[in-house]
């Protein structure tokens, strides 16, 4: 059995601290003596765990409370840092808790996407590490702050792109390091100034962060959250309440475009899916026959493999050379090309329009009061995909929600705002120490579900190992909840 600190890093089991940050900061807190870091042993890194294994305290009777209240409250007692460095962008934003963006800042590796046609972890690392300090410092200025001013500080910490995740051990933290250089950083404010510090769901921040947008969104709704890694389809109850519905049983619409784009030889500096975008409004999405996936499975998963496949004998039987740019071909070449994006976007949003239907009515069963289904992840900021979902959305009775391209695309905001909803909630861990011992190894967790599957939407499509699965973030705060 695990240690209670294996799964310690997103502390979820604290007293609701005062909202007043002056005030917080001079509480002296008592915390649970290991929860707040681990150091990774050869025991520790098999934690192949399953949520009975944890072991947590419970909130307060006033946080449990306030975790049946699902409306957002906008108070602006408390200032939060959210630092992201999770995929091929760095990002930091200071958000105030009524929900003000005092700034915004992403550096992007655009040259090297371009470079490498995606993102190499070792590559990523460094670049993450030349320009954390400026853009956190970049952040701060932006917002007219220092350090002293902020109340916490929120980081991504995991899961990983489950592209890599197929292939990766559940310790191998060296394909991960891209995460750890924003959780050092993170890490040494809050210890230098002696601030709370809280982990973060990237699947979550993109999912919440249509709250900060939307001001009256309340739980429970449904989320489709479309990105270079994952494809999730969730019913969100409440916050840190989530019920899977579907996931993706191999590669996320992101890394289709993505591919699509490469093979196609367009310009990746903006990722591959505005470049497939911009193409596709071109061609004829007819004119190339391609197959919806999964349509035998009666489930809410999502299966993108077959399609690149599909795209890239396509791409090859038209003898289309990615090695000659989109810009230096000729006119029926970059026709054919054009008719290529066209016709995959249909057929992988059709593939999405078909998945959120189902999803759409598994949820209403299970909560009848559903008002929206929000979409959110790089890909959300489509704007044929956000067209296609709101026919969907609307004919169901439901209201399409999407933040703005900007908050779709990973970023701070979306971090430090989810710092926010689970700060308020009390779940955050104490300061770190100022100085972090050499061998310390950051809790970073690859492969880690948003919530629970649901039963009756169990794809035989799927094999996924689960022993390798973190608990997940749902069975955390339950377990916590119940002791
Ligand atoms: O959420 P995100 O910024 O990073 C991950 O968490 O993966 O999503 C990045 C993905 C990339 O695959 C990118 O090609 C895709 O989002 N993306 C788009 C668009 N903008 C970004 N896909 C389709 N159309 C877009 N306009
Ligand atoms: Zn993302």
């Amino acid at each position: 059995m695990a240690s209670p600190s294996a799964f310690s890093r997103l502390n979820l089991l604290l007293p609701k601290p005062s909202l007043f940050a002056a005030n917080f900061r001079r509480t002296q807190f008592h915390f649970f003596p290991t929860l707040s870091s681990r150091t990774i042993s050869s025991s520790s890194s098999s934690s192949s765990s399953s949520s009975s294994s944890l072991t947590c305290s419970s909130y307060s009777n006033s946080s449990m409370k306030e975790l049946q209240n699902p409306t957002p409250k906008r108070d602006n007692h408390f200032v939060v840092l959210g630092i992201e460095t999770s995929c091929d962008d760095t990002a930091a934003a200071v958000v105030r808790s009524n929900g003000e963006i005092l700034s915004q800042v992403v550096s992007s590796q655009a040259d090297l996407l371009t470079k490498y046609g995606g993102v190499a972890p070792k590559m990523a690392e460094e670049a993450h590490s030349q320009v954390i300090d400026q853009v956190v410092q970049e952040a701060l200025d932006n917002a007219y702050m220092t350090e002293k001013d902020l109340t916490a500080v929120a980081v991504t910490i995991g899961p990983g792109l489950s592209l890599c995740l197929r292939v990766l051990p559940w310790n191998a933290q060296q394909f991960f390091l891209h995460y750890a250089v924003g959780v050092q950083k993170a890490r040494q404010i809050a210890g230098s100034f002696k601030l709370p510090i809280i982990g973060i769901h990237h699947m979550e921040a993109h999912a919440l962060v249509a709250r900060l947008t939307e001001k009256d969104l309340q739980f429970p709704f449904i989320a489709l959250l479309i990105s270079g890694g994952h494809n999730l389809l969730i019913l969100a109850r409440d916050l840190g309440q989530y019920v899977q519905l579907g996931t993706t049983i191999d590669d996320a619409i992101g890394e289709a475009y993505d591919k699509t784009a490469k093979w196609l030889g367009l310009d990746l500096r903006r990722s591959g899916g505005p470049a497939i975008e911009e193409l596709a409004k071109e061609g004829n999405a007819k004119s190339v026959s391609f197959s919806v996936p999964m349509k035998q499975h009666k489930d809410c998963n999502f299966s993108y493999a077959g399609l690149k496949t599909q795209v890239r004998l396509a791409i090859e039987s038209k003898k289309i050379d990615a090695n000659i740019p989109i810009s230096s071909a000729s006119k029926e070449d970059r026709l054919a090309r054009a008719d290529i994006a066209a016709a995959f976007q249909r057929i992988a949003v059709l593939h999405l329009e078909e998945r959120c239907e189902r999803a759409i009515q598994w949820a209403l069963k299970m909560e009848p009061s559903i008002r929206h289904l929000i979409i959110s992840g790089g890909v959300a900021s489509n704007h044929y995909v956000r067209s296609r979902l709101d026919m969907v959305v609307k004919k169901n009775g439901l209201q399409l929600v999407c933040p703005p391209p900007r908050l779709c695309t990973d970023n701070g905001v979306m971090v430090a705002w989810t710092g926010i909803e689970h700060f308020r909630m009390g779940r955050y861990d104490p300061p770190p120490p100022a100085e972090e011992p050499e061998n310390f190894v950051y809790d970073l967790r690859p492969r880690w579900p948003l919530g629970e599957e649901y039963a009756e939407g169990r794809s035989d499509a799927r094999s996924i190992r689960r022993a390798r699965l973190h608990p997940s973030l749902t069975s955390i705060i339950q377990a916590s909840s119940q002791q």
